[in-house]
């Protein structure tokens, strides 16, 4: 490969996909402060063959020059990525690209849906009695911090049970739901959730953001570890991330997973619906995020039969 073919225009590059204005935004502002990493990134697109040292300058320059590459690439799973999504305060043109890119958009729309689901389920549960939730792999747990900051503050009915094993995100959680005035109503637990054991069962179950990176077999396993937390008639709600990101949002996904090596496992709803129904749950239906790039499914606890095979 010439040299010469390794240096593409931004406007050739963007006139050959059909990308998001942000993109040629980002390239420009990689290309004014360092014109070879700009040539590097779309020869890497284009899957034209790096040397290891320039991929090791691309990865450099992302985390040298982004807050959300480096935390990223450091522990991919971490609630530090969607807290930084959900709050989009930082200042790197790198990071301004992923607020602006749909997917980034997604992630926290995708917050957005799931509040207002929350709240409903509550609604529909407090008909019953006291509503306690378990949020599983909640990290700081600010959907639910949100929820309650809203809408419950002075109702002694409703409590929940953040369970992360992350104890930074819980302590940010504490200072998010004491600034929210509902500490009293959140217990935060340090503990991986698949050996969590709870004397009062949950009435809700949330998992958001966990399942994304798992193949579908690892997630239909969790889901029936989880199965005992949950009360008879108790409801759990579940996102994953929908194939419609790679397909709508291909650069995103091109800089998280082959630059910064944070692999995600798409699914279509029905995948999600035979996750549910494979570990045991009975499937009530879905929702998604405003650009369609996450499925939220919700459902119970499948009632056993004496008479499984009639
Ligand atoms: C991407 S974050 C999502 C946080 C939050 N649910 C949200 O929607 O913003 C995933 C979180 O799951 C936690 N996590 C993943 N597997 C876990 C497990 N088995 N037990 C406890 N926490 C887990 C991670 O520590 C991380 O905080």
């Amino acid at each position: 490969m010439s040299e010469n073919n390794r240096k593409q225009s931004i406007e050739e590059f963007i006139e050959e996909f059909s990308f998001e204005p942000c993109v040629p935004e980002l390239l420009k502002s990689i290309e004014k402060d360092n014109e070879k990493i700009k040539d590097l990134v779309i020869c890497k697109y284009l899957k034209i063959q790096l040397t290891p040292a320039e991929e090791e300058d691309i990865l450099n320059y992302f985390i040298n020059n982004s807050v959300f590459s480096a935390a990223t690439l450091a522990n991919p799973a971490t609630s530090v990525v969607t807290e930084f999504l959900y709050d989009p305060i930082g200042r790197f043109d790198i990071d301004k690209y992923f607020f602006a890119s749909k997917g980034g958009k997604a992630i926290h729309s995708r917050l957005i849906r799931v509040e207002d689901n929350l709240h409903s389920l509550i609604e529909k549960h407090l008909k019953k009695g006291k509503v306690l939730i378990g949020n599983l792999g909640g990290g700081p747990g600010r959907d639910v911090i949100d929820v309650f900051s809203k809408f419950y503050r002075n109702n002694d009915n409703v409590a929940s049970v953040n369970i992360d094993r992350d104890k930074n995100a819980l302590n940010r959680g504490k200072r998010m739901a004491d600034i929210g005035e509902v500490l009293n109503k959140i217990e935060f637990v340090e503990s991986s959730f698949s050996k969590y054991k709870n004397k009062e069962k949950f009435d809700i179950i949330i998992l958001v953001g966990v399942l994304c990176g798992l193949p579908i077999e690892k997630c239909t396993l969790l889901m029936r570890e989880i199965k005992p937390l949950l009360a008879k008639g108790g409801s759990i709600m579940v996102s994953n991330v929908a194939p419609k990101m790679l397909n709508e949002d291909p650069f995103t996904y091109f800089i998280m997973n082959e630059i910064m090596g944070w692999s995600l496992v798409f699914k279509e709803e029905v995948i999600l619906r035979e996750i549910f129904e494979n570990a045991g749950y009975d499937w009530h239906g879905s929702f998604i995020d405003d650009y369609g790039f996450h499925h939220m499914g919700i459902g119970t606890k499948r009632k056993t039969s004496l008479f499984k095979n009639f």
